[in-house]
């Protein structure tokens, strides 16, 4: 595996690659989910590229970009087990030059949601992913279903550019208990982390009630508002089509369910794709 820090590394490092490349890009703290992205992109392209940068644009003043879990000995191990070929780890000065050119959300999908709580984030998000795209110039880039929006954004991106890259959506990981898993999950206390099994308990509940043909959308938030009081603050639920629009009934095969709430002083999100 090269671990290369440097952009010019890094085209000296991809040159050499041929043939597919899969490419995940990261904010580093690796966890589970992140292996199965880094899993599945080893398994279906002839080479590997990770990326591991916590992206300073997409982090909000006040957001935790300088507490944002940070463990570079510990992810290139897993990225060297996993036959990574090839770690790029770069700085921000490497990354940003003063006084860049930026790209923006979608004035609708990009500012709903995420978006309207963290106004701004996707902005960053979405930079951020170009150049990487760009510099992977990988044939498939995977992205977690967690991140909808993240995941809906870029996929957009990448058809509003005309980039010649697919984006490929992969599984939400959770833990034994059901917590989707997260980079800030390891904020959380114990206790913490027991409170948030309400996130995925909430969306337990309404597929309870949607396997009971019940396919009212205000009734089903209802009930998860209920599973969700433990939570310290809840931000939103959403019930919406894959355009993210709002919907009044359950489309069977066309419906997201988002969740965000806050525990103890951590930002969660989950989600369920019917
Ligand atoms: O999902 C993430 O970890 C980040 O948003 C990403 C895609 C690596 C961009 O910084």
């Amino acid at each position: 595996m090269q671990v290369v820090r440097t952009v010019e590394a890094l085209r000296t490092a991809r040159k050499e690659l041929r043939g597919s490349v899969g490419f995940v890009p990261t904010m580093g703290a690796l966890h589970k989910g992140h292996l199965s992205l880094i899993q599945r992109a080893k398994a279906e392209n002839e080479h590997l590229i990770v990326s591991i940068f916590v992206n300073p644009t997409q982090f909000l003043q006040g957001e935790d970009l300088d507490a944002y879990p940070r463990k570079e000995l510990a992810d290139t191990t897993i990225c060297l087990r996993a036959g990574v070929d090839i770690l790029f780890m770069p700085s921000i000065d490497e990354m940003y030059e003063r006084d860049e050119l930026s790209i923006g959300a979608p004035a609708i999908r990009g500012y709903i949601l995420e978006g309207e709580k963290r106004p701004g984030h996707f902005d960053g998000m979405l930079q951020i992913v170009m150049k990487l795209l760009n510099l992977s110039r990988a044939t498939r880039a995977y992205f977690g279903k967690k991140d909808a929006q993240q995941l809906a954004l870029v996929t957009q991106m990448v058809k509003n550019y005309f980039m010649d890259v697919e984006i490929v959506p992969c599984e939400i990981v959770r833990d034994e208990r059901g917590l989707a898993l997260s980079s800030r999950n390891s904020y959380l206390s114990e206790a913490g982390k027991t409170k948030a099994l309400c996130l995925s308990k909430s969306l337990k509940e309404a597929t309870r009630l949607i396997r009971q043909n019940e396919l009212n959308v205000t009734t089903i938030k209802s009930s998860m508002h209920i599973v969700l009081q433990e939570a310290e603050r809840v931000e939103y639920i959403a019930i919406v089509d894959q355009e993210f629009r709002p919907l009044s009934s359950i489309e069977r095969g066309n419906t997201m369910i988002l969740v965000a709430v806050w525990i103890e002083k951590t930002r969660l999100i989950d989600n369920l794709w019917l």
